[in-house]
């Protein structure tokens, strides 16, 4: 088959933020412009001719469209085989599950995580690699550079492939492969977690739960799982079949964006446990009756707990969180005696950590849990984790957590953001933030003084990769934290995130909310970036 080289011109906002590439889908339909960040793709890497790649989106609005063209540029650029999912689906951790499988060269990744979808939302192209995981800074710079000097790309003049039949097609030399989205996953999660026992939980009629789709791509997953593999009954699994605009919703598993199933939990007779994941299913929000339980939280009870998950049973080798996300889960590391370590935010942080073998389990603030079984985080693998602990211990979720404060200690913690600012503002913000942090320590905020401020920046213990400007923390002398960053995820202006944590040892106190537990760190916060007066707002969009 004839391979047509292509013109074009480079585009100067192909950028790759904190997890690939996010623009609005009117964006990517612009003439070449798909084209171009999928050919500087494969400009960026060596020695995948006749090997395989993995494909596969979350279903929202331009993901089939998408797949067509990067099939005909990959058969172009000499790629031996292609799998990807039944109708072009593949959850993201599915995807790295599949790369890992197949010992394929490297995956894309078709989604926007929990941006809206439709089209006049958002769109995303992410490249994996061999391992599974995201693409390292490296990479992801290298891609940049190329995009923003490309002449031409590649591709072959093809019909569509029809992606909703399971089977083997051929593209030129290009072999195709349509599998069922859900199996391998599946698969891997039975040899994880202690399946009979679940299933005697939800045979007992004592436990019921309901897991949240979203309207997004887990649906397919939770079922199978939940309802025909560990025998839950029908209709555990609500919003379970994707939609191209996940329903008009917002496919965000926090409380705001959940908010259904939060009023489900808190209402009269919620069922014992609930879960939500977000549009390409890798991250997840695990509630019990009347009970929020906060990301950080949860990877210290996984991790206090995971000798009684047959795939951990072994023991963790040493576990790893980003900088912003609460400290809980070092005190379990430290009562185990592994290593614990502090990444900068977004999952590719973790790649050498997990390849290296220095942790087991990972975890971020944002409803991102996981471990070295793939390398994404991963959504329904940490609400499989709940219902594996639920079932051995035949506790609460409520009571777990409440014990493991009382056990190790309550680490408070919040996030707020501030949506849709003005870039040029909210940069401004920081950078007198950053010029100002050498006169911070020493400072008297009521009752806190603050003990270090700084930019923080981080080394890669395994390839020394140093990566700076990760976010603006002050630390108090008790130990209570503020840190700010901008989000690298959004498509439109800025969005401003403020974390907050204090370590609370005294069981009677842990009653309290967050937002009371830490008011005054949280007035602390604006007081010092001076969040109102650069921005003009008064209070936060998202709390979580
Ligand atoms: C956000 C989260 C981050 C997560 C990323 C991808 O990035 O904060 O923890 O890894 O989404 O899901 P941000 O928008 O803050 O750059
Ligand atoms: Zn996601």
């Amino acid at each position: 088959m004839p391979i047509r080289t292509v013109e074009t011109s480079p585009f100067s906002d192909q950028r790759p933020g904190t997890s690939g590439l996010r623009k609005k889908v009117k964006v990517f339909q612009t003439l070449n412009y798909l084209e171009n960040f999928v050919q500087s793709i494969f400009d960026s890497l060596e020695g995948f001719a006749g090997q395989t790649l993995i494909i596969g989106g979350d279903g929202r609005y331009y993901n089939r469209e998408a797949l067509q063209i990067i099939i005909r540029i990959a058969a172009a650029n000499g790629f031996g085989r292609i799998v990807t999912g039944r109708g072009g689906l593949l959850s993201t951790p599915a995807v790295s599950c599949l790369i890992r499988k197949r010992h394929a060269f490297g995956g894309i990744v078709l989604s926007a995580s929990h941006n809206a979808a439709g089209p006049e939302k958002d769109f995303g192209i992410k490249y994996n690699i061999g391992n599974g995981g995201p693409a390292p800074e490296q990479l992801t710079n290298a891609i940049y550079q190329r995009s923003a000097q490309i002449d031409r790309y590649l591709t072959i003049d093809h019909a569509a492939v029809d992606l909703d039949h399971i089977g083997a097609y051929r593209v030129g030399s290009l072999e195709i492969e349509i599998v069922d989205p859900v199996t391998d996953y599946a698969d891997l999660m039975e040899t994880l977690f202690d399946f009979a026992r679940i299933k005697d939980l939800f045979a007992g009629g004592q436990f019921s739960m309901c897991f949240d789709a979203m309207s997004a791509v887990t649906g397919p997953y939770a079922r199978e799982i939940l309802e025909h593999r560990l025998g839950a009954p029908a209709g555990t699994v609500i919003r379970g079949v994707p939609l191209p605009d996940f329903g008009g919703g917002h496919p965000d598993p926090n409380l705001i964006h959940a908010r259904d199933l939060v009023v489900m939990m808190n209402g009269t007779a919620p069922p014992n446990f609930a879960a939500a994941s977000d549009g390409d299913g890798d991250r997840n929000m695990v509630l019990g009756p009347n009970f929020y339980i906060n990301p950080g939280d949860s990877l210290a009870v996984l991790a206090a707990n995971a000798h009684l998950v047959p795939g951990y049973a072994a023991g963790l080798s040493g576990v790893a969180r980003s900088m912003p996300t609460s400290g809980a889960v070092d005190r379990v590391a430290e009562r185990l005696a592994i290593s614990c370590y502090e990444t900068p935010t977004g999952w590719k942080f973790f790649g050498n950590l997990l390849d290296a073998g220095k942790i087991t389990l990972c975890g971020e603030e944002s409803f991102g849990t996981g471990s070295n079984h793939v390398r994404e985080k991963d959504g329904l693998w940490a609400v499989l984790f709940w219902l594996n602990l639920l079932a051995a211990k035949r506790q609460p979720a409520e009571q777990i957590v409440r014990q493991h404060w009382e056990e190790f200690g309550r680490n408070f913690f919040t996030r707020h953001d501030y949506e849709g600012l003005d870039a040029a503002k909210a940069e401004a913000m920081l950078d007198r933030l950053r010029n100002e942090l050498a006169g911070l320590p020493g400072q008297r905020m009521g009752a806190e003084i603050v003990k270090t401020a700084d930019d923080f920046s981080y080394t890669d213990p395994v390839d020394g990769s140093v990566s700076t400007k990760q976010g603006v923390r002050i630390v108090f002398e008790s130990g209570a934290r503020i840190v700010y960053r901008l989000s690298g995820t959004g498509t439109e202006g800025a969005t401003l995130r403020v974390y907050m944590e204090r370590y609370e040892p005294d069981s009677s106190a842990h009653g309290q909310s967050s937002q009371t537990a830490l008011a005054k760190l949280i007035a602390n916060a604006n007081e010092i970036a001076g969040i109102t007066a650069h921005t003009g707002r008064s209070r936060p969009d998202v709390v979580t």
